[in-house]
């Protein structure tokens, strides 16, 4: 049975970024995708998804900082409704059916609007859509009464990063996403991220990266079984592993390699490094407030911008 939901915050769901310490291309797949060995983290910075109710449903409405620029990119697909063919739509599809059975699950799609404030950078390598449509399930599963195991099935056929981003915590993730093991407590970081204002697909960075034929990467070594101490103990530790896909990102938009440096010049910086297929980066700092405190050194030149740039401090969430 559907379960009324009446507090503000059982009506709402946050979608963390979902950010790539290390990404290495183990080998791929018969049907192309690419074996993976990453160290996932999910920063503070959030995309919120909000319920409202609607009798034409399902809905979604685009708000927040980078709402219009989701909403130009679904437009520029030439379909009026592009954006109600958004992955979070398609992820309440999924789910109301295996929740409530046909009958029940088309009448509450018909009565289901979502908000969704974006807040975070669009197709920008920290989880997007995959974000989004995860805090979806867990959202409308609260709602409609569905458990974790049910929501663990249909993850992986919205996408590759989809389950990753269903448990919003720091896992060591395999195969082509679908393999998590929780990763050890992480130390307390601080976190600078910044996108330069240029959108990159990823199916573009992983054509780059077959097409440059380059031998794979085998996994990281195992990790220490208490985990890292401190952010320096960390960062030291990443030294020893890369993101693979960071070259054929950098190959395909130079300002990357320019946020890099300067994201690596900030005062107390211990590692920069591109998140997933990019172009979103990341610092590593000792704590929150030396993150904060690097922020505003960071170069405006390094934002170039063709769309909005976008830049933010914190901590980790949920690690
Ligand atoms: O699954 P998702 O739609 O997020 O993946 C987008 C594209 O990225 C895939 O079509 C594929 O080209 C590429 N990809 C890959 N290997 C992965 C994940 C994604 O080749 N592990």
């Amino acid at each position: 049975m559907p379960s009324p939901i009446s507090t503000p915050q059982a009506r709402s769901e946050n979608a963390h970024a979902k950010i790539n310490l290390y990404l290495h291309v183990t080998g791929r797949r018969g049907d192309g995708y690419h074996l993976l060995d990453s160290l996932v983290v999910f920063a503070g910075a959030h995309d919120t998804l909000t319920l409202g109710e609607t009798t034409a449903g399902p809905t979604l409405a685009l708000g927040g900082a980078f709402g219009p620029t989701l909403q130009a990119e679904a437009a520029s697909q030439g379909k009026a409704q592009a954006v109600q063919e958004n992955l979070v739509i398609r992820a309440a599809r999924a789910l109301a059916p295996k929740a409530l059975g046909q009958q029940g699950g088309a009448a509450q799609l018909r009565a289901l609007h979502l908000n969704l404030a974006k807040n975070l950078p669009v197709a920008s390598g920290i989880g997007g859509g995959s974000a989004d449509a995860a805090a979806c399930l867990r959202l409308l599963a609260r709602l409609w009464g569905a458990d974790g195991a049910r929501l663990a099935t249909i993850a992986p056929t919205l996408g590759a990063d989809v389950p990753v981003c269903l448990q919003q915590r720091a896992v060591r993730m395999a195969g082509i996403g679908e393999h998590l093991t929780p990763a050890p407590a992480m130390p307390p970081v601080g976190m600078v991220l910044a996108n330069p204002g240029v959108p990159v697909s990823t199916p573009a960075i992983f054509k780059r990266l077959k097409e440059a034929a380059a031998p794979f990467t085998p996994p990281a070594p195992p990790y220490p079984s208490r985990g890292w101490a401190t952010a320096g103990e960390l960062a030291s530790w990443l030294g020893q592993t890369g993101n693979d896909l960071q070259a054929p990102a950098e190959a395909e938009e130079p300002a990357i390699t320019a946020l890099l440096g300067a994201l690596s010049a900030l005062p107390g910086a211990r590692l920069a490094r591109m998140s997933g297929s990019g172009a979103t980066c990341f610092a590593l700092f000792d704590d929150v407030a030396s993150a904060q405190a690097a922020l505003p050194h960071l170069h405006q030149e390094a934002l170039p911008g063709q769309r909005r740039p976008w830049q933010w401090a914190g901590g980790l969430f949920n690690a």
